[in-house]
């Protein structure tokens, strides 16, 4: 950590961004499924992560947590770095991001573009690896805040009251079922409570890959949906009111995710394609009257090195037109 003077104050307009995201309808064909799409990828910093990040750093400010000379701490995959490293420049803190060397390198170049410093520690070791680190930094120095996305019980509350009472508002009747993987599991979580209060027969469905079903109690393996099931079942997902899980594998999550971006025009990430498909899923079992709501969670941008944007075996892949057209000129 270089001991960088604080930078307080700064504009903070960019705060004004987050959060009443649109909810769109989605017809799928040849399904005949009509899906309610939160658009989480709108959020300034791309992501879901923009609410959390917003809400823990001006709580801590508010109640007195945070100095001129703080240091935000914080283990991630990735979107929750990109936001608390935005977050923290709007309103002048240092942010430094503890992330698995295996997440996507434009994750690392965003950060770094914030102006948060990176520490990488080897994936082999997992969430926890970074987790026990920020710990002892944070034991070492006192200047550290750690937000803990992981056990922050705002980081339910937050989607309980904001995210939450926004699909509740922009839903015309009742939900039929919400429809979401979890990586803290904040977002099913307290999304799930919301519904669940306002439409009890609603179905709070879990998305997990179906490579690393822990929910469904099934051995852990990798899988390629960034930003969700990191390796263990998330202390904050103990609260929520599920009533089932759908799995999906990662093949089919970035194949939705292409059709996504072909047929839709929507460029969305991986998981947002896994949610598609359990949502999908979830419609069938329902039928086709049924109000289904999911998130697209983040942007396609930050996906560019993945397997995402490799050419597969899948009809969204490919592109029938050539990639260059030469311009003659007279
Ligand atoms: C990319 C991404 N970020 C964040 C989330 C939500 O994560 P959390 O459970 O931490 O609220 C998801 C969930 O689907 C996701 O796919």
């Amino acid at each position: 950590m270089s001991d960088q003077l604080s930078k307080l104050p700064r504009a903070r307009a960019v705060l004004s961004l987050i959060g009443d995201t649109p909810l769109v309808p989605l017809r799928f064909e040849p399904e005949g499924i009509t899906l309610q799409a939160k658009c989480e990828f709108l959020n300034p910093s791309g992501s879901i992560k923009d609410r959390l990040a917003s809400t823990v750093l001006l709580d801590a400010e508010q109640r007195g947590l945070l100095r001129p000379d703080s240091v935000i701490v914080e283990c991630t995959s990735g979107n929750t770095g990109i936001a608390l490293a935005m977050v923290g420049s709007a309103m002048g803190y240092r942010v430094t991001i503890l992330m698995s060397s295996s997440a996507s390198g434009e994750r690392r170049r965003l950060i770094r573009r914030l102006g948060a410093e990176l520490i990488l520690f080897n994936s082999a070791g997992r969430y926890q690896t970074g987790i026990e680190m920020s710990r002892e930094m944070a034991a070492r120095d006192p200047r550290c805040f750690l937000p803990r996305q992981f056990e922050n019980p705002l980081n339910v509350e937050d989607h309980e009251h904001g995210t939450g009472q926004e699909i509740l508002r922009q839903v015309n009747g009742p939900v039929d079922a919400f429809v979401s993987g979890f990586g803290t599991g904040g977002t099913l979580a307290g999304c799930g409570k919301a519904i669940k209060r306002a439409w009890p027969q609603a179905r709070i469905i879990a998305m997990e890959p179906a490579e690393h079903a822990l929910l469904a109690g099934e051995c852990p393996c990798c899988h390629y949906i960034e930003g969700v099931a990191d390796g263990f079942i998330p202390p904050l997902l103990r609260g929520a009111p599920l009533d089932g899980e759908v799995k999906v594998t990662s093949a089919d999550a970035m194949a939705m995710a292409r059709r996504l971006h072909r047929d839709f025009g929507l460029l969305v990430g991986t998981s947002s394609g896994a949610n598609v498909v359990a949502a999908l899923e979830t419609a069938r079992q329902l039928g086709p009257r049924a109000n289904v709501v999911t998130l697209l969670c983040d942007r396609a941008e930050r996906y560019f090195s993945t397997a995402l944007f490799e050419p597969a075996d899948d009809p969204y892949s490919a592109n029938p037109f050539p990639s260059v057209v030469e311009f003659i000129s007279q």
